[in-house]
């Protein structure tokens, strides 16, 4: 017997796993690493992407360094969830109001076959200035999507006459050094997600 493949195959089935609740909402909760928790080393969400702003310019996470950042992956086709989501976002960075410019709201796009820097960016404008839309190449979305262990994937609804995207829909709150501090659903309300972002800044 091949233990080295024995072990392998383990890690494999366990990524499946994750992979397939990542997908329920609120299900990978309990994997999830918290601040706080005996951990060792980094947290496993998040890490280095280099991607293209809404205003056509390459941007690397370390631009970030020094602001919390949150970081949401959509897309500007998405009927319902993604709206919701940016809204949330949307007012909890009203609610704080100028301690708002030590935070860096991002909109990650997993479709960006349509969603170019012009699209985000008119999307992006239509919920708050200070969001900015990144996309990429199916690469570089790739590789950011699998630092934050986002899932997505292009997927058909009768209904529709375009494609629709499936995708996990957490907003990530990243402290600024870009690391992980929690999660919300989509549908946290904003004075949730506001009280919490008040309460990290405190500590920068
Ligand atoms: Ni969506």
């Amino acid at each position: 017997m091949n233990f080295r493949l024995v072990a392998i195959g383990a890690l494999a089935a366990l990524a499946g796993v994750i992979g397939a609740l990542a997908f329920v909402p609120g299900a990978i909760d309990g994997l999830l690493p918290k601040r706080g928790d005996i951990t060792v080393g980094k947290a496993l969400i998040g890490g280095p992407f280099e991607l293209t702003s809404h205003d056509g310019k390459r941007v690397r996470d370390a631009k970030y360094r020094g602001k919390l950042m949150l970081v949401y992956f959509g897309f500007t086709y998405c009927p319902d969830i993604c709206p919701a989501g940016l809204q949330v976002i949307s007012a909890a960075l009203d609610n704080i109001g100028a301690q708002s410019d030590k935070v860096a709201p991002l909109f990650i796009t997993v479709d960006p076959e349509r969603d170019t820097p012009e699209q985000l960016k008119s999307y992006v404008s239509s919920f708050h200035p200070s969001l900015t839309g990144l996309t990429g190449s199916a690469a570089d979305i790739s590789a950011a999507a699998k630092a934050y262990r986002v899932y997505y994937r292009k997927a058909q609804d009768p209904s529709l006459s375009e494609y629709t995207m499936d995708h996990t829909s957490f907003v990530y709150l990243m402290d600024d050094k870009g690391d992980f501090i929690t999660h919300f659903p989509h549908a946290v309300t904003p004075d949730k997600l506001a009280a919490r972002l008040k309460a990290e800044l405190e500590k920068l």
